[in-house]
């Protein structure tokens, strides 16, 4: 490297590490919304597991107080034995719901009560129905909400928690609602939770922080219900590896013991 060079280099390097410090935030001063503050996850990290009775809270807050606008397709009923659910649970819940089956031997479709292993049931029958039912706008499918947003978990619990009046000089036009992290802070679904509005089986009355922590853990697990999986069995090969290294270390040593 010439004497030039070794100046410039330097400076390039400097360029580059601010560019990537303004760029996000200048992506993020078009929205005018907030980054979603960094939470804790027990799921999260290298040796992170869910936390169950979570998941089980979670999906008793999808239930009452989102599936009525947002689907879940990707799901079975009978992925919910995975959170600890009983069979006889899973059964009862997928009872509370109906689905179109058929054709029977007169070739007609008929409804029945769904079973375990039917998908989770939609609230709309399609997309153009969903939204006459929302102002226009579509309740996005769950089942892969969290990895489909930039900020993941403490995005959407942001979204959920950060209902507010606006700004004064802000017109929010009816059907709208102003929400700090939402991008464009303008967002056409109602705040889906309020204190009190959801009562775990322990007799406790959840709070809109705690029922949505325990709805996003429950949609990261809809997201990847076989991360425990994947964990464990990177770990496995992290420790053949690390053995295997020292094994080929010490034949290395053995074979080539004589050569001076
Ligand atoms: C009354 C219907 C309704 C209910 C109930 C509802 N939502 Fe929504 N939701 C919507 C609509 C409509 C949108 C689309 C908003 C938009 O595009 O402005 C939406 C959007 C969202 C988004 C997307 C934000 C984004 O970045 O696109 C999230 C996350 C979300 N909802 C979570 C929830 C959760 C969690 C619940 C239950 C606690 C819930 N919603 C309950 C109607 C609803």
């Amino acid at each position: 490297m010439t004497i030039k060079a070794m100046r410039i280099y330097p400076l390039m390097v400097l360029a580059v590490l601010a560019m990537m410090m303004v760029l996000p935030a200048a992506a993020n001063a078009e929205g005018q919304s907030m980054p979603p503050p960094q939470q804790y996850w027990p799921h999260k990290g290298f040796l992170g597991q869910y936390d169950k009775a979570a998941l089980q809270r979670g999906f008793q807050v999808y239930r009452e107080a989102c599936a009525s606008c947002h689907s879940l397709r990707l799901l079975s009923y009978r992925n919910l034995r995975e959170l600890g659910f009983t069979e006889a649970q899973v059964k009862a819940v997928a009872g509370d719901y109906t689905v179109m089956d058929g054709p029977n031997d007169e070739g007609d479709m008929f409804e029945r009560a769904a079973i375990s292993s039917d998908r989770f049931v939609s609230p709309f029958a399609n997309d153009e129905q969903a939204r006459a039912s929302n102002n226009g706008a579509l309740p996005p499918d769950m089942s892969l909400l969290i990895k489909a947003r930039h900020g993941g978990e403490d995005y959407i619990y942001a979204v959920l928690t950060g209902y507010g009046t606006a700004p004064e000089d802000v017109d929010v036009p009816d059907g709208m609602h102003w929400n700090t992290y939402f991008p464009g802070n303008q967002i056409a679904m109602p705040q889906p939770l309020s204190d009190g509005q959801v009562t775990y089986s322990n007799g406790r009355s959840a709070s809109v922080e705690t029922a949505a922590r325990d709805v996003v853990q429950f949609l990261a697990w809809a997201a990847e219900p076989h991360m425990e999986y994947r964990k464990t069995i990177g770990l496995k090969v992290l420790f053949f590896m690390i053995f295997f290294a020292g094994f080929a270390y010490a034949a290395k040593r053995r074979i080539w013991a004589d050569v001076h």
